[in-house]
């Protein structure tokens, strides 16, 4: 690794907690984290889901630790974050990959429905990083990844409560950066569109919904974990030293705009 990206992308020597590992998206940008450095703390509400994580991981040389916590339970949260630092000493980074989703038209949502989505997707992400701050202040600093949504920028139907609980996220990143600047904690966000997983089966695993997002989206494919890697690795790391409060929507375009019907009108 040449000087500069040891420098500015190293993890070596940093602890990340990750919430929700076992997930598709937490479980690649995991294995990322590790690879760069870091030793991860794996979190997901059930350890089977964790322990091939940590095996690959340990298996290409890097550290790992598995711990399971539901998430819906605010002492949980809490109890997460100091397990994590009793064990390892201290907590470099926080990356909140864990949230959930029950897609029905606004007429349809529960009570219930409307709490379970609440209390993972925002509840969590606020107490999991309340916890986290006085060990990052005391350690002279830190870095807060929360996992938003194209969702909070750009409406869908049938996803409305996930959309509102991903959009209050976007604004969370905001004032945990400003409260938390002093401390020299920087919280920033990811806002992925579209991302090939099981999580947003229902809405690719067809051929003409397949057909639809390649029009949709500009750079006409689906996301893929993979494609979250890069911003992940630039907001846990020294790169991202002056940037916080920010949130980057990694969406193949599509908050880019959108093409014109072909063909294209006269009168633009
Ligand atoms: N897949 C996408 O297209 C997409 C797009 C934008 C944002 N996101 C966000 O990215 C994150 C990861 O998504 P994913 O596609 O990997 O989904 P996923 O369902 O594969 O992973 C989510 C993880 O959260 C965990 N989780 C759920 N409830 C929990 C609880 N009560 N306690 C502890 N853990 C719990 C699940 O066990 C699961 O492993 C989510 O926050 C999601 O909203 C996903």
């Amino acid at each position: 690794m040449s000087n500069i990206i040891e420098k500015l992308f190293s993890l070596q020597g940093k602890v990340v907690l990750v919430s929700g590992a076992g997930g598709a998206i937490g479980r690649v940008l995991s294995k990322a984290l590790a690879e760069a450095g870091a030793t991860v703390a794996l979190h997901d509400i059930d350890i089977d889901r964790l322990k091939p994580i940590q095996a690959s991981i340990e298996a290409d040389g890097g550290k790992a630790l598995s711990i399971a916590a539901d998430l819906s339970d605010v002492t949980a949260c809490r109890q997460l974050v100091d397990t994590v630092h009793d064990k390892l000493g201290h907590i470099d980074v926080l990356l909140t990959s864990a949230g959930v989703n029950r897609r029905k038209p606004i007429t349809e949502v529960s009570a219930d429905d409307f709490d379970a989505i609440i209390d993972i997707n925002l509840r969590s992400v606020y107490f999991l990083g309340q916890a986290v701050q006085p060990y990052m202040a005391k350690q002279g600093g830190g870095k807060i990844v929360n996992i938003s949504s194209l969702s909070a920028k750009h409406s869908f139907n049938t996803i409305s409560v996930y959309a509102a609980s991903k959009a209050a996220v976007s604004q969370l990143t905001k004032s945990m950066a400003r409260e938390w600047v002093d401390d020299n904690i920087q919280v920033n966000a990811i806002e992925p569109g579209f991302i090939k997983t099981e999580f947003t089966r229902p809405l690719w695993d067809d051929e003409y919904r397949s057909k639809w997002f390649q029009n949709f989206i500009p750079q006409g494919r689906l996301g893929n974990p993979d494609d979250l890697i890069g911003a992940v690795l630039f907001l846990s790391s020294a790169a991202s030293t002056y940037l916080t409060g920010q949130a980057i929507t990694i969406d193949g375009g599509v908050l880019s705009g959108s093409t014109w019907v072909n063909p294209e009108p006269e009168n633009g």
